[in-house]
C-alpha cells in the first residue's frame, strides 16, 4: 500500500490535469517527450500528449531489457487445457516480437495499417499484438468465441491487410477449428485481406496450405515466415496515433470500434499499475480474462509489461480444468501477487467448491489482492471471496471504452475502507456524476444515469473507428458536456459509487458483453418469426442470460422446441457460442406502447422479480398480463 493520499491525488488530477498527467508521463520512455498534456482544440473530442512520440512495444519490452532486466520473467503461459507451461523472459519475448514484427513487415504491414488478430489464449496472441505495436500498425483482436459473421463485420469495418490466426482453440468439450471460420469470414466480408498468417497447433484438422487462396488471401505459416524474417525495431509513432481498435457491443447489431491511442494509453496503464493495482516491476499480475476483451488488452498484455511486471496468460477455465482449484494452483505455482478476474468466475468456483476447500492445497501466501470487474461484484460473492482468501477483494468498474478503471479502490495509494456492492471511489482523472434523464444531478442514493465529465483522462477512447460522428452520437449527445456511460447507479452519502446495471440493450453474459438488439436482429431473420423481443435476465452463475420471446407469423407451423432449437442454433452460428442463447418462448403477442415500442424494460423487471412499472401509454394491458406467468423469475436464478 502506498503512502500518498487518495484524496490529495484525486484533487490534483481534477484541479490541474495538465500538470498531473505530464508528471505521470514520466513513467513512459518517450522518443519525443510531450510538452503538453491535453489538446482540447477539437472538443468535445480530446487528444492527450499531442506533441509526444513513442513506441508502445519499446515501453513494454526493450526498455526493461536495456535496464538489465532481460533475464527476468515477462510472460508465463499456463495451459490447463494442455497441462503445460512456458515462461518467456523479457529478452525472449522481445526476440519473438521483433521476429514477428519482421514477418508482418515482410507482408507489407506498415505504420497505420490494420491487422486483425483472431487467436486463442496462447503466447502468439501477446506476440502478435506487441509486433503490431512495434510497427505502429493498428491491431484489432477479435475474441475467439465469436462466429464468422461477427469476424466478417469487424474485418469490413477495420479493413485490415492481414489476419493473424491459429489452427484453433481448446474448449473443455471440444477443439474449436479456427481456419474454416476465418475462411468463411473472408468470403463474407467485402474488404479484401491480403494475407492470413496461421500459427499451427497440434491436433487440429486443418493447415494454412489447405486454405491458400481462400477469400482471395495468401494463407501463410507463421513458423515458416519467422524462419526467414528480418527482426524489426520499434517505429516511433505520435502519441495520438492509434494503437488498437477493439470492437464492443452497442445497442445495434453493428459493433463499435473503440480507438485507443498510444501515448495516453501507455501513461494511464503505467499509472494504474502502480496506483490502482500496486504492482511493481518484478512482481506478477495474473488477469484471468481473454485477450479478446479490454481487460485482457490492458491487464494481460500492456499494463503489466509496460510496468515491467510479469504477466500470466492462462488457457483454461475457473472450473472443470480440471477442478475448482485451478485458479489457486496457477496463483501458487507462478507466485501471483495480484489476481484479477470476473465475478462470474468466482461464482463458478464457489458453486463447485462452496467452502473453498481447494485453496488448502496451495500456498497462496504471496497473493495480496483480488480485483474483480466485468460486472458488479455482488455482495454475496464479495463476502465469499474475502472470507475464503483472507485478502482485500476489490471491485472496480470500467468499460471497453474507458480502457481502465473509472472507479476503484486505489491499492497503491491509501486504500479506502470497502463497501460491498460498490467499486469505491472515482479513479483520479475521472469525474463521475449521477444525473436524471434531463441531465440534472440527483441527490445521494437516488439512482440515475452515470455520466463522466469531459475531457476523460488519458487512456480512454479517442473516438470510434472511422466515425467521429458516431462517437458523438453514441456517447456525447445525451448529456451535454459529459460522456454517457450507459450504466445507471447512485452515490451514497460518503461518495461511494454503486453501479447497478445498464440503461441500454447491452447485457453481460459470463463477462461477455453482448447486445440484445443484435440477438433480436438474428432471431427476427428466421422465416417463421413475425416479431420478437430479447431481454437479459438475471442468472445466478453468468450474471445475465439472454431470453427471447417470439411471435410466429400467421400460418407458421412450429412446435416450441423446434423453433427454440432453430433460433438457438442461428444465434450460435451468427454471434457465437458465448451468447448462450437457449431460452426462447413462443407467445401470442408482445406488450407494446401505443406507438408500437415493445416494453422490454417492463418485461425485464418482471423477469428479474423486481417492482415493475407499466407505462401509461401501454396499448393493451391484457397482453402484458398474459405474459407475466411466462416471465416470472426462475427460482434457480437470483
Ligand atoms: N472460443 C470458442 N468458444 C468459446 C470460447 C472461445 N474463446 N469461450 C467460450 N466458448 C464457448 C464455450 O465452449 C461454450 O460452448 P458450449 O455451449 O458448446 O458449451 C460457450 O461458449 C459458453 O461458454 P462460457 O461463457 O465459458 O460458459 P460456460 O458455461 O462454459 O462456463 C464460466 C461458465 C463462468 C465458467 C465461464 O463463462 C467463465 O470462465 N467466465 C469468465 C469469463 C471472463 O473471464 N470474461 C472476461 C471478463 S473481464
Ligand atoms: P465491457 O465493455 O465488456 O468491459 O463491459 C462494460 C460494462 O460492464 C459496464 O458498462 C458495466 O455495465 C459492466 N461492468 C463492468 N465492470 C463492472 C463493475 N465492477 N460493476 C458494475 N458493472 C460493471
Amino acid at each position: 500500500m502506498g503512502t500518498a493520499g487518495y484524496a490529495e491525488t484525486y484533487a490534483a488530477s481534477v484541479n490541474n490535469p495538465e500538470a498531473f498527467w505530464l508528471k505521470a508521463a514520466d513513467l513512459i520512455d518517450w522518443d519525443v517527450r510531450p510538452q503538453r498534456a491535453l489538446d482540447d482544440s477539437g472538443a468535445p473530442l480530446f487528444r492527450w500528449f499531442p506533441d509526444g512520440a513513442l513506441n508502445t512495444s519499446y515501453n513494454a519490452l526493450d526498455r526493461h531489457v536495456l535496464a538489465g532486466r532481460g533475464s527476468e520473467t515477462a510472460l508465463v503461459y499456463d495451459s490447463a487445457m494442455l497441462g503445460s507451461q512456458r515462461t518467456y523472459t523479457f529478452a525472449e519475448l522481445l526476440s519473438e516480437v521483433e521476429t514477428f514484427a519482421g514477418v508482418l513487415h515482410g507482408q507489407g504491414i506498415r505504420a497505420g495499417d490494420r491487422v486483425v488478430i483472431y487467436l486463442p489464449m496462447i503466447p502468439e496472441a501477446v506476440i502478435a499484438m506487441l509486433a503490431c505495436a512495434r510497427l505502429g500498425a493498428v491491431h484489432s483482436v477479435v475474441f475467439g468465441g465469436f462466429a464468422a459473421t461477427e469476424l466478417a463485420a469487424r474485418i469490413d469495418d477495420a479493413r485490415p491487410d492481414a489476419v493473424v490466426t491459429a489452427s484453433g482453440g481448446l474448449e473443455p468439450k471440444r477443439r474449436v477449428e479456427y481456419l474454416p471460420t476465418v475462411a468463411q469470414a473472408l468470403e463474407a466480408s467485402a474488404h479484401p485481406v491480403r494475407a492470413v498468417v496461421v500459427t499451427a497447433r497440434e491436433g487440429f484438422a486443418h493447415t494454412a496450405a489447405e486454405f491458400d487462396g481462400a477469400g482471395g488471401a495468401a494463407w501463410l505459416d507463421w513458423a515458416m515466415l519467422a524462419a526467414s524474417a528480418r527482426p524489426q525495431g520499434p517505429v516511433s509513432v505520435a502519441a495520438t496515433d492509434p494503437l488498437y481498435i477493439l470492437y464492443t457491443s452497442g445497442t445495434t447489431g453493428s459493433p463499435k470500434g473503440v480507438v485507443r491511442d498510444n501515448g495516453g494509453h501507455a501513461v494511464a496503464l503505467a499509472w494504474s499499475m502502480a496506483n490502482i493495482y500496486d504492482v511493481a516491476p518484478g512482481q506478477t499480475m495474473w488477469t484471468a480474462s481473454d485477450v479478446g476483451w479490454v481487460v485482457g488488452h490492458s491487464y494481460i498484455v500492456y499494463g503489466p509489461l509496460i510496468a515491467g511486471a510479469a504477466t500470466v496468460l492462462y488457457e483454461g477455465k475457473p472450473v472443470g480444468t480440471p477442478d475448482a482449484g485451478a485458479f489457486w494452483r496457477v496463483a501458487a505455482e507462478h507466485g501471483v501477487d495480484v489476481l484479477f478476474t470476473a465475478p462470474t468466475a468466482l461464482r463458478a468456483i464457489r458453486r463447485a467448491d462452496p467452502d473453498a476447500a481447494l485453496t488448502a492445497g496451495y500456498d497462496l501466501s504471496g497473493l495480496r489482492t483480488l480485483f474483480a470487474a466485468g460486472e458488479r461484484l455482488d455482495p454475496e460473492t464479495y463476502r465469499w471471496a474475502s472470507e475464503s482468501l483472507g485478502i482485500p477483494v476489490v471491485d472496480h468498474w470500467w468499460q471497453t471504452e474507458t480502457g481502465w478503471a473509472i472507479c476503484a479502490n486505489p491499492m497503491g495509494l491509501d486504500a479506502q475502507p470497502l463497501k460491498p456492492g460498490s467499486p469505491t471511489f472515482p479513479v483520479p482523472g475521472f469525474r463521475v456524476r449521477i444525473v436524471d434523464g434531463a441531465g440534472a444531478e440527483v441527490p445521494p442514493r437516488a439512482e440515475g444515469n452515470i455520466v463522466l465529465d469531459l475531457p476523460l483522462p488519458p487512456g480512454t477512447l479517442a473516438t470510434l473507428w472511422g466515425s467521429d460522428d458516431r462517437y458523438r452520437a453514441s456517447y456525447l449527445e445525451a448529456f451535454e458536456g459529459s460522456y454517457a456511460t450507459g450504466d445507471s447507479g447512485y452515490l451514497d452519502e460518503d461518495g461511494y459509487v454503486f453501479v447497478m446495471g445498464r440503461t441500454d440493450d447491452v447485457i453481460n453474459v459470463a463477462g461477455h458483453r453482448l447486445s440484445t438488439g443484435a440477438i433480436e436482429q438474428i432471431v427476427a431473420s428466421h422465416p417463421a418469426v413475425a416479431e420478437c423481443a430479447v431481454i437479459g435476465v438475471k442468472d445466478s452463475l453468468k450474471g445475465q442470460r439472454p431470453c427471447g420471446y417470439v411471435v410466429l407469423k400467421a400460418g407458421a407451423e412450429a412446435v416450441e422446441e423446434e423453433i427454440q432449437a432453430a433460433l438457438a442454433d442461428l444465434v450460435r452460428t451468427r454471434i457465437g457460442p458465448v451468447a448462450d442463447f437457449r431460452e426462447v418462448r413462443v407467445v401470442e403477442a408482445l406488450p407494446k406502447t401505443r406507438s408500437g415500442k415493445i416494453l422490454r424494460k417492463t418485461m425485464r423487471q418482471i423477469a428479474d422479480g423486481d417492482d415493475f412499472t407499466v407505462p401509461s401509454t401501454i396499448e393493451d394491458r391484457s397482453v402484458l398480463d398474459d405474459l407475466i406467468p411466462l416471465l416470472r423469475p426462475d427460482p434457480a436464478a437470483s
